[in-house]
């Protein structure tokens, strides 16, 4: 392994799977790790293989299976924890057992119960004999950055001489800022690896603060060439790092990274979605590179420009990691985006038909949020509602029993006129104060109601065929609300 080459530590099957609720089963866990391998990361940590037999059987079923990627275990430093480590493991390609323990004053006193000198004895030993069974040994000191300089170098030190290639400094409680991380890990570098090219640093942050991917970065910085991390960054508490936003930091800044990696970044969506599903947790819509946002845009500027060029705001194309990149229709976007989406459909409008339909979708969309590819048919589909000499100001409806009246208010060239009526029913009552103010016979020949979307709020497509004594006309319109909508698509007819 060059000393330019970052390696990709994968932890979502052990430490991802500690999250609250989350219990693959092996099957389930071996899919994941299928998957890790296609998306190239070099260690995928199985699990903890002395935990319970259903996570023995996870890491032995991974080990099996997985041919490319080096298979860890963890164990903590009991004989018997890297016994079984080693047992599901040794079948792998290539395996890693993964010694930890913790070294800040805090852990030792309360959780371990024991002085320092025990453990870094139980350290010694553990690593020792962990090495007789595999090659390939990772120490982990928990706890790192709360822990004592001085014991956390000596530890480190003591498991390098007993034979650890891989020294891991984890963030354990997501305490550290990237100032103190950098600090601490430089003095790693200094004192424990110094030359020796057989040694990696690791980082392993988690995300209490926020700043777990910052911490690991830059660690790169002091030195380290190995970052943990979790698909969707799940794990104890707020988390791990995501390993997916450290393989797109680092290949999208090489000018501040410099270093290289395997990843197949095109998997990662795919990876994300599958972690996503099997372990029940969803992924934010906004979270960086795999979020269902991570490359939609919505305000007019935005779309105005992306549309120019996609670097205008884009660090990083979408499908490099298995994304689309979206223009969101939605109230914030412009006659850009709106032109756009109508481009992708193949619809051509004349000028004024674009500008009714777009009045009609901004008025939706305002509404509504997101206008999706059904609702834009039918905003286009539709005779502009609102031409004419006569508009609506207004329609307010009651219905209590039998019993439905409405009032409803026009523009009538200029001039805004308003009626009441009772009527069968709320459309029925508008239709005749419509009819009213118009002083209209026009009798409804045929109304017809589509939802176009699905939900309460769903958009509906109303269609009304109107017969003015001697023609038939057709007239349509596009709301969230029938009755308003019901009211234009009238008007639309009669308009004609
Ligand atoms: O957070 C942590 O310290 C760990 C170790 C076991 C590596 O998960
Ligand atoms: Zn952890």
């Amino acid at each position: 392994m060059s000393s330019d080459q970052l390696i990709i530590f994968d932890t979502t099957l052990r430490d991802g799977e500690q999250s609250p609720g989350i219990a693959l089963t092996p099957s389930e866990k071996l899919l994941i790790a299928q998957q890790l391998e296609k998306l190239k990361v070099d260690v995928i940590e199985a699990g903890f293989a002395a935990s319970s037999p259903g996570d023995w059987e996870g890491v032995n079923l991974i080990a099996k299976n997985v041919k490319n990627s080096t298979i860890a275990s963890l164990a903590r430093c009991v004989a018997d924890d890297i016994d079984q480590s080693w047992e599901a493991i040794k079948i792998a390609n290539k395996s890693r057992i993964h010694v930890f323990t913790s070294t800040s004053d805090i852990h030792m006193e309360h959780m371990l119960r024991k002085s320092k000198e025990e453990v870094l004895k139980d350290a010694r030993e553990s690593v020792k004999y962990a090495k007789k069974l595999c090659e390939d040994i990772e120490f982990s000191a928990q706890d790192a950055t709360r822990t004592d300089k001085d014991f956390l170098i000596e530890i480190l030190k003591a498991a390098v001489e007993e034979g650890a290639t891989t020294i891991n400094v984890p963030d354990t409680v997501g305490y550290a800022t990237p100032s103190d991380y950098l600090e601490l890990l430089k003095g790693v570098y200094d004192e424990v690896k110094g030359k020796n090219d057989d040694i990696i640093i690791s980082t392993h942050c988690h995300n209490d603060l926020g700043l777990a991917v910052a911490n690991s970065l830059t660690a790169i910085t002091a030195g380290a060439r190995q970052i943990e991390g979790a698909i969707n960054g799940i794990g104890e508490r707020a988390g791990n790092t995501s390993t997916e936003e450290i393989i797109m930091a680092v290949k999208t800044r090489q000018d501040q990274y410099g270093v290289d990696i395997k990843a197949e970044t095109t998997e990662i969506l795919e990876t994300s979605r599958l972690v996503s599903k099997l372990t029940g947790y969803p992924v934010q819509f906004n979270k960086a590179v795999v979020g269902k946002n991570a490359f939609s845009h919505e305000s007019g500027i935005h779309q105005h420009g992306y549309l120019r060029n996609k670097m205008t705001y884009e660090i990083m194309t979408p499908d490099s990691v298995g994304q689309e990149a979206k223009i969101i229709l939605g109230k914030h976007s412009g006659r850009a985006g709106f032109k756009d989406a109508l481009d992708k459909l193949n619809i051509e409008l004349d000028e004024e038909s674009f500008n009714s339909s777009f009045e009609t979708f901004k008025k939706l969309a305002d509404r509504k949020g997101e206008i999706v590819e059904n609702e834009l048919r039918a905003i286009v589909g539709q005779v502009p509602s609102q031409s004419g000499s006569v508009k609506l100001v207004s329609v307010s409806v009651n219905s209590k029993d039998d019993f439905a009246s409405a009032s409803v208010t026009l523009n009538v060239q200029g001039e805004e006129q308003t009626e009441s009526a009772e009527g069968d029913g709320m459309i029925d009552a508008a239709f005749t104060a419509v009819k009213k103010i118009l002083k209209s016979k026009a009798k409804l020949i045929d109304y017809k109601v589509d939802s176009i979307t699905k939900g309460s709020d769903s958009t509906a497509e109303i269609v009304t065929i109107v017969n003015d004594g001697h023609n038939l006309k057709q007239g349509r319109a596009v709301s969230t609300d029938v009755v308003q909508g019901s009211v234009e698509s009238f008007l639309n007819a009669l308009n004609k």
